[in-house]
């Protein structure tokens, strides 16, 4: 039997390339050896942004799409949404049953989340009762499918421990050894940074779509900084210090390219214009069979909805298994 792997996204929109470097390539070659659960956690969307909801349906196909086109696979994983999972809600209830509040309140994500919401104005700003149960919530994804690893950034960690903390809470009060303590898999693999050198991510205006054309991609690429010293051509460049193309060289270039890069910037006989172009050239190659298959599923949204309805069933028929052996332990009403 393979081990479980579960793992999940907010719908928030298009994705950049640091969801593709960061999450998707990993995802991809997992699914070949786990087996996997991927879900859009609209829920979790809901816990910030409940009061817009406009483009949810939007976004989870948006989301379903770059998964899709990063090459996701349908038959290997079960990609599915968590709102058509309800045995997800109700796991969630038990976990709120055991779930001490100091433990949620102590969640680093969550203080950070609470912190940015409180400068925003409106009925917005407000933490709801569901934004607090949030790792309760996430937890309760993972334990509908009992799964052994969490493949997660580092900012979800903490998330995670809380789910090994509930689940052995679980095992101690139900005297079981049901639930398995999942453990979390950090992507070793380098962050890359946004156009500005800042971190990646759509509300700075500083990502590469991966469905962005490439005309798009060259344009935005073009405007990155560089080694800021270096105002003319033929000034000497120290790749080192070019904040953003030489570290996006070293991402996406192979040894030779990069070697190359160094030796015609340091040397002074490359511009960054050329080098920046010779970049976009490179990342939109990287990208072009990606963009294809996304292009496909855009014009066949028929086929993304029904990937999403079977999965969902898929993921619900595990679902009710675990559902059913927890109602046990717990000694619920048998009717
Ligand atoms: N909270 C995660 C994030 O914002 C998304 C998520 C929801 C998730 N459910 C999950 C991740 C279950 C891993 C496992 O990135
Ligand atoms: Fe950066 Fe390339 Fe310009 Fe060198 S030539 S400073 S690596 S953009």
């Amino acid at each position: 039997m393979k081990k479980r792997i579960m793992s999940g996204m907010r719908p928030t929109g298009k994705l950049h390339l640091g969801h593709y470097l960061g999450v998707l390539k990993n995802w991809v070659k997992l699914q070949d050896e786990f087996d996997c659960f991927f879900s859009v956690a609209d829920w979790h969307a809901l816990t910030t942004k409940y009061d817009k909801t406009e483009d949810l349906e939007q976004n989870v196909l948006e989301v379903v799409m770059d998964w899709l086109a990063c090459g996701v696979n349908p038959e290997k994983a079960t990609i599915y949404l968590q709102s058509l999972v309800p045995e997800t809600a109700e796991l969630h209830i038990y976990l709120s049953m055991i779930t001490p509040q100091n433990w949620v309140e102590r969640d680093p994500t969550l203080k950070d989340m609470a912190k940015i919401l409180r400068t925003k104005e409106g009925v917005n700003s407000q933490i709801g009762y569901g934004l607090m149960g949030y790792p309760v919530l996430m937890s309760a994804d993972i334990m509908t499918f009992n799964a052994d690893y969490v493949p997660v950034g580092s900012d979800q960690v903490a998330h995670v421990e809380i789910t090994r903390d509930i689940a052995r809470r679980f095992n101690n009060i139900y005297n079981t050894e049901f639930f398995h303590e999942p453990e979390p898999k950090l992507n070793n693999c380098a962050l890359i940074c946004g156009l500005d050198g800042n971190k990646m991510g759509k509300s700075y205006c500083n990502d590469i779509k991966i469905s962005d054309s490439e005309e798009e991609t060259t344009k935005k690429i073009m405007k990155a900084i560089t080694d800021r010293s270096r105002i003319k051509k033929d000034d000497l460049g120290h790749p080192d210090e070019c904040e953003v193309v030489y570290k996006y060289w070293k991402i996406f270039g192979d040894e030779n390219q990069i070697a190359d890069i160094n030796d015609r910037c340091s040397k002074g006989v490359m511009g960054c214009a050329e080098c920046k172009r010779a970049l976009a050239e490179r990342v939109n190659s990287e990208l072009r069979e990606i963009r294809e298959r996304r292009k496909y599923y855009e014009n066949h949204l028929d086929e993304v909805r029904a990937i999403i309805k079977d999965g969902s069933l898929r993921a619900q028929k595990e679902a009710q298994i675990i559902l059913s052996e927890v109602r046990k332990l717990v000694k619920m009403y048998k009717g």
